[in-house]
């Protein structure tokens, strides 16, 4: 039954649902004991499918002479039920900073339950700082310098041939590839009005660094990254380098193994041999490879039993070496006559794959926590 069929007139029909709910939706909102449950109740009501709505769809069955009076109870009492929402939700709020106010007081200081994980350095840096303490606790000063680098402290004034392979386009990342009209393919050629630029290829850039912008004599160390194109297990196309290098007057192969030796006991162990091994670097003469003795399968005695880090061997090679070649002293202005010295680099990727047994060094880029957080 409709309420225009109701024996009862709209207007009285509005008006008593009106009051009914003007009676009760004050203690409605008083029972409400949280903010949610409060602007739940209060949707109940004012909500588009709340109940003063469906009041206000019987509006049409209220004769039109007593519209205006029965639209303004309605509007009466849609203040009153915002007020009282307003007025409820301030008290809630308030009861609960009464509350936060009255409770026993907690200590900010305390230490939290779950302690927070602590990183630490990544093992390349770790190796890195390891190395860099032996040395300049032997008196090697620290030396730094670009990444980008002109081709003729990278590789001219090294005394690589313009036509060597580490030149080649293969192997170095080029910055800038201008080239002579007439060079031969491999190789960019720098001259005139050419300041040819590359992704250093190795750290031996600062040895022509520091002897064309100092005197000797000088004993340095420049860790840093370096960039050749390699992309396997064993090889990254960005890794990282120290070269150490000293100058002075009457300096022998003697110095350059006596710091090998030390730099061996020191960082590998007490104890740990070193040996030479002829080879070739452009910039040194004579030039050696150098192996420390393998950490990982060495006995009591100081022997060792070969294993697979060693390849069975007993040996690692750690770096390259020599005695600085009478041309790189030349081309940075120093005379070979009076000053002699020697140099060494070693790949900081490669000492720390040695020294914690890293399966592949690749591990070492892909930054998954996993594995660094085994150092
Ligand atoms: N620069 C060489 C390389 O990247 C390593 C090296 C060999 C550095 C002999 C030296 C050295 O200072 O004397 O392979």
């Amino acid at each position: 039954m409709s309420a225009a069929d109701s024996p009862i007139t709209g207007m009285t029909s509005i008006t008593r649902s009106l009051e009914a709910l003007r009676a009760t939706f004050r203690s409605r909102f008083e029972g409400a004991a949280t903010e949610q449950a409060l602007r739940d109740e209060n949707a109940k009501i004012l909500g588009r499918k709340g109940e003063l709505t469906a009041i206000l769809q019987q509006m049409g069955a209220v004769p039109a002479n007593e519209r205006k009076a029965v639209g303004e109870l309605v509007n009466a009492l849609k203040r009153d039920v915002e007020l009282a929402f307003d007025d409820r939700l301030g008290g809630l709020a308030k009861g609960r900073r009464d509350a936060e106010l009255n409770a026993p007081p907690f200590d900010l200081t305390l230490p939290g339950r779950v302690p927070a994980p602590l990183g630490h350095a990544h093992p390349i840096s770790i190796v890195r700082d390891e190395i860099v303490d032996v040395l300049v606790s032997l008196g090697f000063a620290v030396h730094d310098g670009p990444e980008v680098e002109v081709e003729e402290n990278n590789f001219g004034k090294l005394g690589y041939p313009p036509d060597h392979p580490a030149t080649d386009m293969q192997d170095t990342f080029w910055v800038d590839v201008r080239r002579k009209a007439n060079a031969t393919p491999a190789a960019p050629v720098s001259g005139a009005g050419f300041a040819l630029t590359l992704l250093r290829s190795h750290t031996s850039n600062i040895q022509v660094r520091a002897m064309t912008g100092h005197k000797p004599p000088m004993a340095f160390i420049a860790p840093g990254t370096v960039y050749r194109r390699d992309d396997d297990a064993t090889h990254s196309p960005m890794f990282h380098q120290i070269e150490c290098f000293l100058v002075d007057r009457n300096v022998t192969m003697a110095h350059l193994k006596g710091v090998l030796a030390e730099f061996a006991e020191r960082f590998f162990g007490a104890g740990t041999p070193v040996r030479l091994r002829p080879s070739y670097f452009p910039f040194v003469e004579p030039g050696a490879e150098v192996d420390v003795g393998c950490p990982f399968c060495k006995r009591a005695d100081g022997s060792r039993a070969g294993c697979s880090v060693c390849k069975r061997t007993g040996w690692i090679e750690i770096l390259g070496c020599g005695m600085i070649h009478p041309t790189v002293f030349e081309s940075c202005g120093v005379d070979p006559e009076q000053w002699t010295g020697f140099a060494f680099g070693m790949g900081l990727e490669r000492v720390a794959v040695v020294r914690y047994g890293i399966p592949d060094m690749r591990l070492l880029f892909e930054n998954d926590p996993r594995f660094l957080a085994q150092f």
